[in-house]
């Protein structure tokens, strides 16, 4: 999980990242999240693709879909402010009921999210009798509420494995599943859902990277599609990306997953040189500074689900949680 930030500014923590001027024209911005964030006693967790002026500048944590959650179960802040998706949101209030969670843009979706719904984990389960239903947590409350256990792209093969049984419904990316299948000897029954950033990369591309820059490392996010996790020296989640970068700190790379991504790390490791597809994630981009000011001044968008459905849906994210990876 990536640690807290350090009690450093917005402004210093931003510098060598954006250019002074900018930095400069923010540092208003930053003054006013900051005072609203101590006068709600409020949090702001941030996705690994929110842009850098987030990642670096407004965010108090920041991680990949499980860091979130769990981050977001322990918080002592009174508000939440989720600078990423809605689902990443809704598990907040999930595991969380307690808290108040705020999106600041309520058309940041997923197109995975957008796939499914518990209606039709329903007729998997009339289909498939007996087998157990494990979803990404890229899905609804609903969803969730439907499935018997939650996963992220850093845990899907050992949430996988932790049932115990030779054959699973595992919904909705297919791409993930397929890529858990091919890690596992558990058969994997798919949904037909993808990630529409990732699904675009291609494996041709990807050869065509290594043509032209001979020695390049390939990291690649499980959403993306069979002929591209092939080509890919690393597999992994955002985190589990930006770690391996860290850790391994090559010459140079390709991260192969949402734009933002490679700008975030390449301050953090300015001695790797990143060749920098631009996939960018519409639903992701939604989210601003000016976003996060406006949801903290002025208590908007708050995420909320039917206390029933939160409570079946707590059910498949808490075991999740207890699953140790
Ligand atoms: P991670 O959990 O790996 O951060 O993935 C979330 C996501 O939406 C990737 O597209
Ligand atoms: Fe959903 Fe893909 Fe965007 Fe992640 S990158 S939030 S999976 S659409």
């Amino acid at each position: 999980m990536t640690p807290a930030l350090t009690a450093a500014s917005p402004v210093e923590r931003l510098k060598g990242v954006l250019p002074d001027v900018e930095i400069a024209a923010l540092a208003p911005l930053f003054e006013e999240i900051e005072e609203l964030k101590q006068r709600r006693n409020a949090v702001v967790l941030a996705h690994n693709y929110m842009t850098p002026d987030i990642y670096h500048g407004a965010a108090d944590l920041k991680g990949d879909s499980l860091a979130l959650a769990r981050m977001a179960e322990k918080t002592d802040a009174d508000v939440i402010v989720m600078a990423g998706v809605h689902f990443m949101a809704e598990t907040a209030k999930i595991v969380n009921e307690a808290k108040t969670v705020l999106i600041p843009d309520t058309t940041a979706g997923c197109s995975l999210a957008e796939s499914i719904t518990g209606a039709d984990i329903q007729l998997l389960r009339q289909r498939y009798p007996g087998v157990p239903v494990v979803t990404y947590v890229n899905t609804s409350a609903d969803v969730k509420a439907e499935s018997d256990i939650c996963c992220t792209s850093s845990n899907a093969v050992k949430v996988v494995e932790s049932l115990g049984v030779d054959r699973v419904i595992f919904l909705p990316d297919q791409y993930l599943g397929r890529w858990v299948a091919s890690q596992t000897d558990v058969d994997v029954i798919l949904w037909q859902g993808s990630c529409i950033v990732h699904e675009r990369f291609t494996g041709a591309e990807l050869r065509g990277y290594r043509q032209s820059f001979p020695g390049i490392q390939i990291i690649a996010h499980p959403e993306c599609p069979p002929d591209v996790l092939a080509e890919a020296d690393f597999v992994g989640s955002t985190s589990g990306m930006i770690d391996w970068v860290k850790r391994v700190r090559p010459e140079r790379v390709v991260m192969v997953t949402e734009c933002s991504m490679s700008d975030n790390v390449a301050a953090e490791v300015p001695e790797t040189d990143f060749v920098r597809p631009c996939n960018l994630c519409p639903y992701m981009k939604k989210i601003t500074l000016e976003g996060i000011r406006d949801s903290l001044r002025d208590m908007k968008y708050e995420v909320l689900v039917d206390p029933a459905v939160a409570e079946r849906a707590r059910r498949a994210v808490s075991r999740m949680l207890e699953v140790k990876v």
